[in-house]
């Protein structure tokens, strides 16, 4: 699998990076397509972990001793790469969360006890991760506004001409997704949010899907808000960011009180810290969110456009070879699509095509993806998903072709 692609990309040498590349399934090599449901990790990532309990680690921002100040300088420097690789403003506008799922709930409770009344709108697409649906439909029960979808169309994407009728002097907030986490769309993100800001609304970019993919400037962008996971982009699990803009941020209410987000406590009053210790109460995953500035500056090194142009390809590839299968139909065919493949074979379902080509050592996941409304849009179960990440092969594509008629001569 030595390959060297036309986009100059040596991807042998990448995998050297990722431990986990070299284990057996079922005594066979693993292939691991399901990366948009999480990364694997970089050695040097999984060593910043273990030098930090092994050598450095106590707890944070409260200690005057060497360890507790170390931590607090890693943990810190962390918060400057996130903020250097999104392009942010400054480090107050970079809160540390458990995930994306986290970041939206945070300003689903906070931005809307802020912003929201009855009778206002949240408007949101019909491709959104249900972690993008329902912390905003609890904000709208909570606050009596109503929740408006903007449609997708037979090939996955969305007609910014729908978005345009949806939104209104009414719409308070668009919150949408980058990269659809089932389908791959790439959407409109500047379009949207420059209509979104004509309306008077705010914006939040879901972009768990699309951090690890694509690069992206939150000034250039002029989203409010932004968030993702640290897993996805080669990170440790139960890290996530919010951004925001700081005078947003200073406007909303904090999420969770406890320790680190105050500033003075009395029984009869609480002041609350200064950005972005407002929003993190408690003590945080600091391994893990200094792993995750070592993710971040792993793929800095490499570089994101670099990444996306070889993603592009085994997109491109993988379209081609699976488009060749009898009865193999793809979903999310949109012109601008991230390194995503859903599809079914046939009748089967993806659970038993996902069995079988587990059986040959390809990781792929099935099911709805957390995404139910986009399975009821086509009128299907769910779907199988290879997702594709820097590490992956053309030759691991052709294995997972292989596989998939070998479970079409079984299945159909
Ligand atoms: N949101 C993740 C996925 O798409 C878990 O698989």
């Amino acid at each position: 699998m030595g390959t060297i692609v036309s986009t100059g990309w040596n991807v042998q040498a990448i995998r050297e990076d990722f431990p986990i590349l070299k284990t057996l399934v079922h005594n066979k090599p693993l292939i691991y397509f399901d990366n948009a449901a999480s990364t694997q990790k970089p050695k040097i990532v999984l060593d910043t972990e273990y030098h930090y309990y092994t050598t450095q680690y106590s707890n944070i921002h409260r200690g005057v001793h060497y360890l507790s100040q170390i931590g607090t300088d890693l943990y810190e420097k962390t918060r400057h790469t996130i903020k250097n690789f999104i392009g942010a403003a400054s480090e107050k506008e970079i809160i540390f969360t458990k995930g994306t799922t986290n970041s939206i709930n945070l300003l689903a409770y906070s931005w809307s006890s802020a912003f929201l009344k009855a009778g206002d709108e949240i408007l949101i697409t019909g491709m959104e991760h249900h972690s993008n649906i329902v912390p905003w439909q609890m904000a709208c029960q909570r606050h009596g506004a109503n929740l408006k979808v903007i449609p997708i169309q037979e090939d996955g994407s969305i007609n910014i001409e729908d978005v345009k009728k949806l939104i209104s002097g009414k719409t308070r907030l668009l919150a949408f997704t980058y990269v659809s986490n089932a389908l791959g769309t790439i959407n409109p993100v500047k379009d949207m949010i420059d209509l979104a800001h004509q309306a008077g609304a705010h914006v939040l970019l879901d972009a768990a899907q699309a951090i690890q993919h694509i690069p992206m400037n939150v000034q250039d962008l002029d989203c409010d808000f932004l968030a993702f996971s640290g897993h996805k982009i080669y990170g440790p699990t139960g890290t996530g960011i919010l951004y925001g803009k700081e005078k947003l941020l200073d406007a909303i209410p904090p999420f969770e009180g406890g320790g680190d987000m105050i500033k003075d406590v009395k029984f009869e009053h609480t002041s609350f810290n200064e950005l972005p210790f407002k929003f993190e109460a408690g003590t945080p995953n600091i391994a893990g969110i200094i792993a995750l500035g070592t993710a971040i500056e792993y793929v800095e090194n490499i570089g994101l456009d670099k990444i996306y142009a070889y993603e592009d390809e085994l997109l491109q590839y993988g379209t081609e070879q699976l488009s060749q299968i009898d009865s193999l139909k793809i979903y999310g065919q949109s012109k601008h699509k991230s390194s995503v493949l859903s599809f079914l074979l046939g009748k089967a379902h993806p659970y038993d095509v996902g069995v079988i080509l587990d059986h040959l050592g390809i990781a792929i996941r099935t099911g709805h993806h957390c995404t139910q409304p986009i399975m009821d849009h086509f009128c299907i179960p769910g779907t199988c998903r290879a997702s594709f990440a820097f590490y992956n092969t053309k030759e691991e594509i052709d294995a997972l072709v292989s596989g998939i008629r070998r479970a079409a001569k079984m299945l159909l």
